[in-house]
């Protein structure tokens, strides 16, 4: 026998081989038994106000873990492409960048797209919209007092003197870039400093604080927000003190 026909011999048992082989794995994997349902109720707030007479409500929602992400916000995702439409909530990047899924699960205020689903199934997941805002429906809460109150701050840098726009000239030293966690307020190239102090001179733009933490807690960017206002508010006493 020639070396050729020697070699096509060998290819063709190869091939009757693997054949073999894929169809026992097929076999095995149709036989395999289907994992057990791990059913997890989740309670939604609810609320339409294009429907006449509508009061909030909680809604109860059955979802088999085994064929869902492992965020709240999959599940959310899941509810509403395969169980009901109308339920209503924002999100967006789905990374913990947007802040569009921020709501309250579990009693903290938090991402939606970065909370794990607790896989406990004798407990029950409770989702409301963020506590302090007004509702526009479901979970979306109305955004126009936070932009209003962004929009206050005027959160962008301020020169007093704009005379040499045009070139790189705002340098910063390595350790002035790291203040930078409660930003306008401690950036060395910002001449608005003392402005932006007294305009937070009211019992709320700092004071409504009470180091609860929930916002360091669950900072996508690992910041520490609490701990930035403390500082603002320790800015605040002395320069009370120097007026
Ligand atoms: Fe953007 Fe959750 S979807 S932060």
């Amino acid at each position: 026998m020639s070396f050729v026909s020697t070699s096509l011999f060998r290819s063709a048992d190869a091939f009757r081989n693997s054949r073999a082989l894929m169809l026992v794995r097929y076999a095995q994997t149709a036989a395999a038994p289907a994992p057990e349902p791990r059913i997890k109720k989740f309670q939604i707030y609810r609320w339409d106000p294009d429907t006449p007479g509508d009061k909030p409500r909680m809604q109860t929602y059955e979802i088999d873990l085994n064929t869902c992400g492992p965020m709240v916000l999959d599940a959310l995702i899941k509810i509403k492409n395969e169980i009901d439409p109308t339920l209503t909530f924002r999100r967006s990047c789905r990374e913990g960048i947007c802040g569009s899924c921020a709501m309250n699960i579990n009693g903290g205020n938090t991402l939606a797209c970065l909370n794990k689903i607790d896989s406990n199934t004798s407990k029950v997941t409770k989702i409301y919209p963020l506590p302090h805002m007004y509702v526009v429906k479901d979970l979306v809460p109305d955004m126009s007092n936070f932009y209003a109150q962004y929009k206050s701050i005027e959160p962008y840098l301020k020169k007093k003197d704009e005379s040499k726009q045009g070139k790189e000239q705002y340098l910063q030293s390595i350790e002035d870039r790291q203040k930078l966690a409660y930003r306008w307020m401690i950036d060395s190239r910002d001449d608005f400093t003392e402005e932006r102090l007294s305009k937070l001179q009211d019992p709320f733009s700092l004071y409504r604080c009470h180091t609860i933490m929930n916002c360091t807690k669950t900072c996508p960017k690992g910041l520490n927000p609490g701990k930035a206002i403390a500082q603002i508010k320790k800015m605040m006493a002395v320069y009370k003190e120097n007026r």
